[in-house]
């Protein structure tokens, strides 16, 4: 089995890939390509676990580039696709490269899939898609109502996946998963940045009211869910993956404040992101139906998450703004 992960130096993705590599996810494959871009967001270090493993293989390049994909794709059994450009405040800044990326680049991928008669792909989307829900779940037949650049521009890749499902066969499935906690995510989405700005001592800035509510995943929990959705999925569905865990932007803070020693005195009230959406909720029933169930509780896997970022200063202290770094002084 030879498995081509895109975006793997990213957060999930490399979190995925020593997974994959180191036996949690059931049987190892023998080869795993990664094929990243490295934007800002892509870190050789999260693959740092894997060095000198022959069975890992490092791309650099691009999922939009057709002719590198035509040489990398043939004896590939499975692509998991998670490169994509993932910040929704950046993507309010600019959102060309979300389109290049996360349209584009996905088609152009599908597309050599089905030149180069890739036998599996997994496509990995987001809840972001559906919009926002006040009361009650999203099952997989709502409908795609993006708010965000980020949210259209996944959503645009979900729609060219069903479509090369549909049109060319195409043995694809999409994931759907809520906000993912864990180590070696990049400092600008909520918990990272609140835990590395804590632990030097910096306030952080809470949206508007702070009662947006997200559903939290462990990476771990996700990549276990792609897994089961790679191996058991059915062609041309969509599967939504869940952690279980409601809470207001509010009560994570709280949480966040007493887990790096600071007190609401560090939180500092900001104006609120454009469309920022109220609630995701997901109904994960069709994945539990085939085994799923998030393994760690949310308490225990935020405790650990904290005590990463504690102890592994070297990883995100030369990820901090210029200015920042000479400052930075984990407590
Ligand atoms: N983080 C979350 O909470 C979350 C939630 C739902 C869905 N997702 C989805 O999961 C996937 C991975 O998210 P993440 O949080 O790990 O993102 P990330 O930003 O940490 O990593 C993205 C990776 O993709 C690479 N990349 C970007 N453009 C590329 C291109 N054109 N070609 C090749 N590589 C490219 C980057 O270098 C980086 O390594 C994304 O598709 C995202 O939409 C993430």
């Amino acid at each position: 089995m030879h498995v081509l992960v895109t975006g793997g130096a990213g957060f999930i993705g490399s979190a995925y890939v020593r997974n994959l590599l180191g036996g949690g996810l059931g049987p190892a494959p023998a080869t795993v390509t990664v094929l990243d871009k490295l934007t800002y967001a892509g870190n050789p270090a999260n693959l740092a676990p894997l060095a000198g493993d022959r069975r890992l293989r490092f791309v650099h390049g691009d999922i939009g580039d057709a002719e590198l994909l035509h040489t990398l794709l043939p004896g590939v059994d499975a692509i998991v696709n998670l490169a994509a450009e993932t910040h929704v405040d950046r993507s309010i800044g600019s959102a060309a490269e979300f389109v290049t990326t996360n349209v584009l680049g996905t088609q152009t991928l599908l597309q050599a899939a089905v030149d180069l008669a890739v036998p599996r792909f997994l496509h990995v989307s987001t809840d972001e898609v559906y919009g926002s829900i006040e009361t009650g779940s999203w099952t997989e037949q709502a409908p795609l109502l993006p708010n965000s650049p980020y949210a259209a521009a996944k959503a645009g890749a979900d729609l060219l996946v069903r479509s090369y499902a549909r049109t060319h066969g195409l043995n694809v499935s999409i994931t759907r998963c809520s906000n993912n906690y864990g180590p070696r995510q990049y400092p600008e989405k909520i918990i990272p940045l609140f835990v590395t700005s804590l632990l030097r001592g910096e306030p952080v800035p809470l949206y508007g009211d702070g009662l947006n509510v997200r559903d939290w995943l462990h990476v771990d929990d996700h990549c276990r869910g792609l897994q089961l959705v790679l191996e058991q999925g059915a062609p041309g569905e969509v599967y939504h993956i869940g952690g279980g865990t409601e809470l207001t932007n509010r009560d994570l803070t709280t949480r966040l404040l007493a887990a790096c020693d600071a007190d609401w005195s560090a939180v500092r009230p900001t104006p609120d992101r454009p469309a920022h959406d109220r609630r995701y909720s997901l109904d994960d029933s069709r994945l539990r139906a085939l085994g799923y169930r998030p393994r760690v509780p949310f308490e225990t896997g935020l405790a650990e998450t904290v005590a990463w970022y504690r102890a592994n200063p070297s990883w995100w202290e030369p990820l901090l703004p210029a200015p920042l770094r000479r400052a930075a002084a984990p407590r």
